[in-house]
């Protein structure tokens, strides 16, 4: 099939004294100088409650970027009728159509909406200019490109063979019923692929955005109906979990979940989806990514450079808010002096503060809960004969929800932060006896219940080829010399197994396969 041939969208610099620098900050201003009114979105209309919930930024949370209307569950109700109603002629539509609309919404993301969907991240989750344009305007715009070449690459797979005087044939037909979309905080661009790519294999969505997440969402669902997303499609609703799973896990025509968020709430909602196996008309599909505990492994051939780098990096960037974070490190001793100056001397480089001042490296965390279940950790950490921070540990909530890069030193291998997820700017590092390299990659393996992403960094390519078969199963996304982060859609496939998911890898034809049930046509002539 002729469809434009996918490229990664080019990653803006916003060096100052650019054009794009200027057109981004005036969009910064101009959503300050506002105060938004977000409403639901069902069946093509804005829905608006007599509740009203504040919007703040997590780096300045005493100001109101506007208000959300919060629904309930005959609002869900009201969505997943709405969802139904619009099944029959979106599916019947030709996938061309279809495509057109989600390559337009590429378009439109990373042109005219470009610099409101970044200011949106910068200001409702605390990213920096350069991890809102990576997020929001380059990786939701290439799952948008890559997915509809992976639709076509579906679309055109047959059975390989006919007997004589017969045609096989197999036709993708999308799911029957309504799937949900529940989409995380920390990607704009996660939280607009989820629902997208289901639709565009046909199907029609309730999408329910993290509560900290709608200030963006709402400029992503612009985007879809200004590219021509027909009322109904993907329904986007403002409930709480409990409200909307009541009434999405109860409906007979639930049939599929598309989630990324935490490894507790997903096994949940698997555990509420077999409670109520018998009411739905198919098997739901499930796909989710989940938690993770992602390591850089150093071995002592390792150049420190590297390593360094993939640490702070990895750790650090967006506040260790990313599934992918490098949270715990596993360094030999010949290393970790020259280790831990490097990292000291980075850290203290890093400024901390709010988006708008495009030199601060660091951000505010999502919210008060995020900080205070991290800074708990921290605490713990001084106060344990297990652990030493030895880099940070500070932190202040009175204008917004700042935590200083933190490093811990584990003393023992299964000590809390090298074993649970923070998702917080907090790295633990584990430092082994160089000696000991077999046992540490046992450690490292066996240590969490988590195997999303891990990164080896080591020059010896024997050490290199143990690591990678040693790890097999700790890492769905496994980094040679980098750091664990930074997927890049087409690229890399995202995704982990374990505690960490279904690995039906993002932005990939494994994942738009999941949203659809073919079926099989012989003919005899
Ligand atoms: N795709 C994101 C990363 O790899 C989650 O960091």
């Amino acid at each position: 099939f002729n469809v434009p041939a996918p490229s990664n969208e080019p990653v803006y610099s916003y060096a100052p004294g650019t054009k794009e620098r200027a057109l981004l900050e005036a969009a910064i201003q101009d959503a300050r100088a506002q105060e938004a009114d977000i409403p639901m979105y069902i069946g093509g209309e804005e829905i608006r409650t007599d509740k009203k919930v504040k919007i703040t930024p997590p780096h300045d949370h005493q100001h109101v970027l506007g208000y959300y209307h919060q629904g309930d569950k005959a609002h869900v109700e009201k969505a997943i009728e709405a969802a139904l109603a619009a099944k029959a002629d979106w599916e019947s539509l030709p996938w061309e159509q279809r495509a057109a609309v989600f390559l337009k919404a590429a378009e439109l993301a990373s042109t005219k909406y470009r610099y409101q969907l970044n200011a949106a991240t910068m200001l409702g989750q605390s990213k920096n200019p350069y991890q809102a344009e990576i997020d929001s305007a380059c990786e939701f715009t290439d799952f948008l490109r890559f997915n509809v070449a992976y639709m076509t690459e579906i679309y055109a797979q047959q059975p390989p063979a006919n007997s004589k005087g017969v045609w096989n044939r197999v036709e993708q037909r999308p799911l029957e019923g309504f799937v949900f979309a529940l989409t995380p905080f920390n990607f704009t661009a996660i939280a607009g692929n989820l629902p997208s790519c289901v639709a565009m294999m046909g199907n029609v969505v309730v999408w329910k955005p993290s509560n900290t997440q709608i200030y963006s969402a709402n400029v992503l669902m612009k985007v879809f109906k200004e590219a021509g997303l027909p009322d109904g499609v993907i329904n986007l609703v403002y409930v709480s979990g409990p409200e909307a799973g009541d009434v999405i896990f109860k409906h007979p025509d639930f049939a599929g979940i598309h989630f990324t968020g935490s490894t507790g709430v997903f096994q949940d909602i698997w555990k509420t989806i077999g409670e109520n196996i018998h009411r739905y008309k198919t098997y739901p599909r499930i796909v989710g990514e989940t938690g993770g505990k992602d390591f850089i492994l150093a071995h002592p051939t390792a150049d420190v450079a590297v390593l360094n780098t993939a640490l702070v990096r990895g750790a650090f960037e967006y506040q260790g808010q990313k599934c992918s974070a490098a949270s715990r490190a596993y360094i030999p001793k010949s290393l970790w002096n020259d280790l831990r100056t490097r990292m000291e001397t980075d850290i203290a480089s890093f400024k901390i503060g709010g988006t708008e001042d495009f030199g601060n490296f660091i951000n505010a965390v999502i919210d008060e809960k995020a900080f205070d279940k991290i800074t708990s950790y921290i605490e713990r950490a001084k106060n344990s004969a297990d652990a030493e921070v030895v880099i940070g540990g500070t932190y202040d909530k009175s204008k917004g929800y700042f935590i200083h890069p933190t490093v811990i030193v584990a003393k023992t291998p299964d000590y809390e932060t090298l074993t649970e997820e923070l998702f917080g700017p907090v790295l633990t590092v584990f430092v082994y006896e160089d000696e000991n390299w077999a046992e540490t990659l046992t450690l490292v393996d066996q240590t969490s219940i988590y195997a999303l992403t891990g990164s080896i960094i080591a020059q010896d390519r024997y050490a290199i080829n143990e690591a990678t078969h040693a790890l097999r199963n700790a890492a769905g996304n496994f980094y040679i010399n980098d750091k664990c982060t930074g997927a890049v859609v087409g690229q890399q496939p995202f995704g982990g197994a374990r505690g960490s998911g279904t690995n039906d890898k993002a932005g990939s034809m494994i994942n738009l396969l999941r949203w659809v049930s073919p079926r099989t046509i012989k003919e005899t002539f």
